[in-house]
């Protein structure tokens, strides 16, 4: 029977350890460092997901068979790095291959150089020089921190003083630190967002259905952007000629490309797209699973996440492991009071084992703890409830009526996901 080890601390890595732990040839999963959600077959571990030492001397000590990287700071950080020098298996991207993530400047020249389809731009490293090339390109303009911004690091801006402002914060004040000193001036794109995930080995690649998050905090996406407060899947208006197109045209000529670059990538690649009729953008690649998309993925999944994942570290991933239950999952997201801005922390939550009591209803945690007995909110982003449903309505209906039964002061989440017209 296999030990594992998942890294990270938010509803992802629960999702992850979860589908992890209904395996047959799994008996543990440990998560490094995990929140309030972890029982059972899982458990938590007090070591950070850049704590590279102690997470090669955990994984050691514990004969880990798979460690799969959930938060991508751990890839950044180095952690593929060390586990590959030790010998020890593990699922991920490399400090050579997150770059396309980490660096959105490196990420924009792969796509030019590999013609993949993406928004016009230029890279700077000087803030006047951005400026004058941000003005020279019209309204609404796109202003991104080249490096790591908790997803926090894209600015949209409608006029000069916007422009200015953001600059400023990111350049000059460099609120996201040194993920400042360059900045991506890219055109605003217009469409319905998509989210792909694709799994590779190295070799075989494995894409798996679309999926839709809701960025902004509010519904019909109104106010500021956050990580995420809800998703779905799979999505029906796309068709198979454009999931084609997709794996064509931005999926491998990405893989190529990094392979080309001595980048090669193993692990979930996951671009950001903008979808018109005749047209597919990538708005941006990640080069991990997105939160909260696998929320929904993890309940989809046909198939031994275990052994695909092995398969994948391992080099022979094939598709035949991957298969897809019919119907939807939709995943709705309570946020803390005052997220995505400041928020509080410690407010004791009610109603998440009755709420988890109701029919196809599993709740994945993100910023929670507990303390003495009692569950508390901990993070931004606070608990996950997911539901299938053989329809996408039967998925919503089941969803909300477990949201209903849970309660903290100032639960804030959107009442519309899966609804925006399609
Ligand atoms: P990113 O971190 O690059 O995914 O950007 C976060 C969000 O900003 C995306 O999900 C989009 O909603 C928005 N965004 C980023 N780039 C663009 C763009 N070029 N045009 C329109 N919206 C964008
Ligand atoms: N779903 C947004 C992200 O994972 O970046």
């Amino acid at each position: 029977m296999a030990t594992t080890l998942v890294i990270g601390n938010g509803g992802r890595e629960q999702a992850l350890a979860w589908k992890l732990s209904l395996s047959p040839s799994v008996e543990k999963v440990y998560v490094a460092p995990g929140n309030g959600g972890s029982k059972g077959k899982i458990e938590n571990v007090d070591i950070g997901f850049e704590d590279v030492i102690n997470l090669v001397k955990f994984a050691k000590e514990n004969n880990i068979d798979l460690t799969v990287i959930g938060q991508e700071s751990a890839s950044e950080a180095g952690v593929v790095d060390a586990f590959n020098e030790e010998g020890l298996t593990i699922f991920g991207p490399d400090k050579a291959a997150i770059k396309i993530e980490s660096s959105k400047a490196f990420s924009k020249d792969l796509m030019k150089s590999e013609n993949i389809p993406t928004a016009e731009y230029r890279n700077f490293t000087d803030s006047q020089e951005a400026k004058k090339y941000a003005l020279s390109r019209g309204f609404p303009i796109v202003i991104k921190a080249d490096g790591l911004a908790g997803g926090k690091g894209v600015i949209i801006a409608n006029n000069e003083e916007e422009i200015d402002k953001a600059l400023d914060q990111i350049m000059i004040k460099k609120i996201f630190g040194l993920s400042g000193d360059k900045v991506v001036i890219e055109d605003f794109l217009r469409g319905k967002e998509a989210s792909m995930h694709a799994l590779s080995d190295g070799t075989n690649t494995v894409l798996f259905p679309p999926s839709q998050d809701h960025k902004q905090i509010f519904d019909n996406d109104q106010g500021p952007n956050t990580g995420g407060m809800g998703a779905y899947a799979p999505v029906n208006w796309m068709d198979e000629d454009q999931l084609n197109y997709v794996k064509e045209h931005i999926v491998e000529p990405a893989l190529k490309g990094l392979k080309d670059r001595d980048r090669e990538f193993i692990g979930c690649l996951y671009p950001g797209l903008m979808v018109k009729q005749d047209e597919i953008k990538v708005v941006e690649f990640n080069g991990r699973f997105g939160d909260p998309e696998t929320e929904v993925y993890m309940r989809l999944l046909d198939g031994d996440l275990y052994e695909i994942l092995l398969a994948c570290a391992k080099g022979n991933l094939d598709s035949s492991m991957i298969n897809w239950k019919s119907g939807y999952a939709v995943t709705v997201v309570l946020a803390s009071p005052g997220y995505p801005g400041k928020y509080d922390k410690g407010l004791p939550i009610s109603g998440v084992s009755d709420a988890e009591k109701l029919e196809d209803i599993v709740i994945f945690h993100a910023g929670t703890e507990i303390k003495d007995g009692q569950l508390l909110t901990a993070g931004g982003r606070v608990l996950n409830v997911t539901s299938t449903g053989e329809t996408m309505d039967e998925a919503l209906a089941k969803v909300y009526k477990a949201v209903d039964l849970i309660k903290f002061d100032g639960m804030q989440y959107r009442t519309d996901i899966g609804k925006r017209p399609q």
